[in-house]
């Protein structure tokens, strides 16, 4: 591209983007949202949450970065859904969109919604028209979320007891100080790391395992209803790994919480997840069972992701990579996102993106091999 076209690309890229920031921030300057404006009804009651279609794009210098377009996935009560895919698929945006906690300008939430089951007050609202006050009362309280990175999630120049006391006070204002020192207690007994002092001792003065415990303590201050873990276990080792992991199961348990697992580890899906959404590029290509996904995997991506995992008993000389790069979310081709990394092509895959088709009542593809499945069902 030659210096002028560059500078004229650019400069209809700001002039576009300008357009969307003037949106935006008069949208966040509005006061008085009328409810009618976010109320919306679940298509299914039993879901707590359910994503559909939801875009959610930045708008930056370069461009307009489609890291979500078009998600479309339910969770169900009480249960866990595992979330995968590779680097840079959209996995955090998707959460982030969830809890409201989108950079904007930049960050926007371009189409789609995200239906919330909120039980306490007996209705349904869509979390992306939700004004901010709104918010408040449900991120932390009712919805809550684990980050990847415990050192980054925790303040370093203040005690477990402060950051602990501080989330529990601000979601529940009501109660006095010893009572927010009792419930700090509690969860921390909750997560198995209650101990003498730990009140008063800094995130530094901890382990791994036990800062994310912390974490996990944290989220759980308010007995939330669905709880966001993005990649709760990455940063720590196997044996802390698989000791997170079960006191996320059992935690579930006690507290009837549906949980959304993000990771991009197959392992800790097969372990913890009742069903599984399959993520490439910014959209959903399979969602099934965990028995769909991990037994009759239909899009050759989850069928590569499949083979690159590590079995035990079985002897390889190396593991399988699937070939190729995610194609950049600025320029998304028009046929399949795939279709340069797919081992399987079809003349078909030519066309346009393939549409989501359902192979069984749980189990649905985005893919051209399976269309004739889908047609049949
Ligand atoms: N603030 C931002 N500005 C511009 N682009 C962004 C921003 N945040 C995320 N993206 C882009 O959105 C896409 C999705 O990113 P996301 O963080 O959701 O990936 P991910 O699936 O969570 O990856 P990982 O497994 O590495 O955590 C990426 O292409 C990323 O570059
Ligand atoms: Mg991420």
């Amino acid at each position: 591209m030659d210096k002028n076209t560059q500078k004229a690309r650019l400069k209809s890229i700001k002039k576009f983007n300008a357009v969307k920031y003037k949106e935006y921030n008069k949208k966040q300057r509005r006061k008085r949202i009328p409810e009618s404006e976010y109320m919306t009804t679940m298509a299914d009651d039993h879901n707590i949450l359910e994503f559909d279609n939801l875009r959610t794009y930045f708008y930056t210098d370069a461009g307009t970065v489609k890291a979500v377009d078009g998600v479309s996935f339910q969770i169900p009560r009480g249960a866990t859904i595992g979330v995968v895919g590779e680097s840079g698929c959209g996995k955090s945006v998707t959460s982030l969109t969830t809890m409201g906690l989108l950079a904007g300008p930049t960050g926007q939430v371009a189409g789609g919604s995200i239906r919330y089951n909120q039980k306490s007050q007996n209705r349904a609202v869509d979390l992306t028209k939700l004004p901010r006050k709104e918010f408040e009362k449900i991120r932390g309280n009712e919805i809550s979320m684990i980050f990847q990175e415990p050192m980054t999630a925790l303040n370093p120049v203040f005690t477990i007891g402060d950051q602990l006391c501080e989330c529990i006070s601000l979601h529940m204002p009501e109660l006095k100080k010893d009572e927010v020192e009792a419930r700090a207690l509690e969860v921390l007994e909750l997560v198995g790391i209650k101990r003498e002092g730990i009140l008063n001792n800094y995130p530094h003065e901890l382990s791994g395992g036990m800062r994310q415990r912390v974490v996990i303590a944290m989220a759980l201050c308010c007995d939330p209803q669905l709880i966001i873990a993005d990649e709760p276990t990455t940063a720590l080792d196997v044996t802390i790994q698989a000791q997170i992991l079960d006191l996320l199961r059992n935690l579930k348990d006690k507290i009837n919480a549906s949980i959304m697992l993000i990771t991009h580890d197959l392992g800790v899906v097969a372990e913890m997840a009742d069903y599984v959404v399959v993520m490439y590029a910014g959209r959903v290509v399979e969602q099934g069972t965990a028995e769909d996904i991990f037994h009759h995997p239909a899009h050759p991506y989850t069928i590569g992701l499949m083979k690159s995992k590590p079995m035990l008993g079985e002897k390889i000389d190396r593991l399988y990579s699937i070939p190729g790069n995610v194609p950049n979310p600025i320029n998304l081709p028009e046929h399949c996102y795939f279709k340069n990394r797919c081992e399987s092509c079809v003349e078909a895959c030519e066309g346009l993106y393939p549409e989501l088709v359902s192979l069984s009542k749980t189990h649905k593809v985005s893919c051209y091999l399976c269309g004739k499945k889908g047609g049949e069902n």
